[in-house]
């Protein structure tokens, strides 16, 4: 079987890989207690990845109903999960099945498409699906998948993916189904104390999976599903290109720790639209290295709001650009849209409009923060990212008092220029209106009255430029 093999070798590739590159977010506290030693961590695969060559489970052919010719469906080749021996009944294991069906659809010349039908329900171990496949593959769930629900049942050491798919170019992911994480049990880990406020985090294993990540694929459609309650990030791309995601309804509790509805990093020509993300974390959050990024038509809250960040944390580079937000709805958020950079890092952040976006209820609507910090130890630093070109038009809505509705807390170093304000109008949700905005070291223009009023940009550009030079990106 030498396309098992070639799996075999890439999938182990890809496992090495993950486990360098993964950067711990760690927005919980005290997240050192999970930088253990990676090396340990390469030798055990996640349940479901086609590493184990020994296991028969890897034996196609021993298939309940072994369906090697495909089914034929009008212009798509079927590949039905029950036909790759899948149960559906949420107790049975299905993900043999589905690794199947993938590499037979994955192989298969004509287009195909896979199928999860509804009614029924798949529980999926930690799986890689892995390309380049010869056709673009149509993943359609109608039906359930869900995770298992102990954290005790993943592999110790795997436990940061749910639902990989690498390389995975030209696959479109859509249906009328539910995607489960059964997160739970992961968020009310000792190492997360997120409920209770004063609550100290324990030591002990904090990693958690993210339900559907996408790594280093090309043309990648993500399409009506609903997905909830993951353990950490609900989406995640790396390193892709050409990535559309539709119609999406995202689900996790506001107390739901690291549940970032879609992050996307290093990632570039990205149109987010049309969904609806309610979560405990950043609704939509963009790292390290992407640009081209629309996000247009998205509901977002309860939860952290849309950001740029976190950037540059332990003193890295990190370049964003050309990022538009449009036509936005955020309610009950502690942000809005945010652009949030640690001391010490370099690079930039450019190119950014915030267009039509409504309010409701939010505790920071406009922010950008270049002292973002998650303990209170961090010191300042001389170097930060350089933002500039940042516009902000057409935000309304109200505001939670605890905190001003405009906050531009540039570095003192590296300034934030260029920043165009026009039409913005924020009111205090309740109780008294917060006539001062926050603003330190930032140069630009408010185009239009704004309430609250925004006297407090410098106008033009700053005298010294020397550090901003350093910062250039591109
Ligand atoms: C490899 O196969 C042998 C024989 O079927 C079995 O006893 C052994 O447990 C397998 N090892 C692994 C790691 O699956
Ligand atoms: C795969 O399954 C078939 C049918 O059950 C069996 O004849 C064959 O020996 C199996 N191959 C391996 C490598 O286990
Ligand atoms: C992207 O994917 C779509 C749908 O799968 C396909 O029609 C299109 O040709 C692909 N484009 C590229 C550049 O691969
Ligand atoms: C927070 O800490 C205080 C003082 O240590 C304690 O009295 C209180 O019960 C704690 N609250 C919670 C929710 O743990
Ligand atoms: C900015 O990104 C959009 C897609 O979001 C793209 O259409 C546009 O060409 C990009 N602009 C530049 C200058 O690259
Ligand atoms: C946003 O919604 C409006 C109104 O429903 C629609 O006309 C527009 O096409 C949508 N934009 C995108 C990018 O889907
Ligand atoms: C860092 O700089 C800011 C702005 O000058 C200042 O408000 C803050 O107190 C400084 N923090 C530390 C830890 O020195
Ligand atoms: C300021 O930013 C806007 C919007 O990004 C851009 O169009 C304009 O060229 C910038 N102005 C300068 C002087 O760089």
């Amino acid at each position: 079987m030498p396309l098992t093999r070639f799996t075999v070798v890439v999938a182990f590739m890809l496992l090495i890989f993950l486990w360098g590159s993964i950067k711990t977010e760690g927005r919980h506290r005290h997240s050192h207690s999970h930088h253990r030693s990676t090396k340990n961590t390469i030798s055990i695969p996640p349940t479901g990845a086609p590493l184990n060559s020994n296991s028969s489970n890897n034996n196609h052919s021993t298939s309940p109903s072994p369906s090697p010719v495909p089914i034929d469906s009008g212009s798509y080749s079927l590949f039905d999960v029950r036909a790759y021996g899948a149960v559906g009944n949420g107790v049975n294991d299905d993900t043999n099945a589905f690794k199947t069906a993938w590499d037979s659809a994955c192989a298969e010349m004509n287009p195909s498409l896979i199928l999860v039908p509804g009614g029924y329900t798949c529980l999926l171990k930690s799986t890689i699906f892995v390309g380049p496949c010869q056709n673009n593959i149509i993943f359609q769930v109608d039906g359930v998948i869900v995770a298992p629900d102990e954290p005790d049942s993943w592999p110790v050491n795997s436990r940061r993916n749910w639902l990989v798919f690498y390389r995975a170019d030209g696959l479109t992911l859509r249906g009328g189904g539910l995607i489960d994480g059964k997160g739970e049990k992961w968020w009310d880990l000792p190492c997360k104390p997120h409920k209770a406020k004063n609550a100290t985090a324990m030591h002990g294993p904090c990693d958690s999976p993210v339900a559907l990540r996408f790594f280093s694929s090309r043309n990648v459609t993500v399409e009506g599903l609903k997905v909830q309650n993951s353990p950490q990030f609900h989406f995640r791309f790396d390193q892709c290109r050409y990535v559309t995601v539709s119609s999406l309804h995202i689900s996790s509790p506001a107390l739901s720790p690291n549940t970032d509805g879609i992050h996307v990093e290093a990632t570039a020509n990205v149109l987010i639209h049309n969904s609806v993300i309610s979560n405990g974390d950043d609704c939509v959050s963009i790292g390290a290295g992407s640009m081209n990024v629309h996000i247009e038509n998205v509901t977002c809250g309860p939860g952290h709001g849309i950001s740029i960040g976190s950037l540059g944390k332990e003193n890295s580079r990190a370049c964003v650009a050309n990022v538009t937000v449009k036509n936005a709805v955020i309610r009950h958020s502690d942000n809005g849209v945010r652009i949030k950079t640690w001391q010490g890092g370099s690079g930039s952040v450019s190119s950014v409009t915030f267009d039509s976006i409504h309010m409701d209820t939010v505790r920071n609507p406009i922010i950008i923060d270049q002292y973002y910090c998650l303990s209170k130890s961090c010191q300042n630093q001389t170097s930060n990212l350089f933002i500039s070109d940042i516009t902000y038009t057409n935000i309304k809505g109200t505001y939670d008092v605890r905190s001003p509705p405009v906050h531009f807390g540039c570095s003192d170093s590296v300034p934030c220029t260029n920043i165009t304000v026009a039409e913005v109008e924020l009111l205090p949700a309740m109780g008294q209106f917060i006539s001062d905005p926050f603003c330190w070291n930032v140069y630009g223009t408010a185009r239009t009255m704004t309430i609250p009023p925004l006297a407090c940009l410098q106008e033009g550009l700053p005298r010294s430029v020397n550090d901003i030079d350093g910062n250039t990106c591109y």
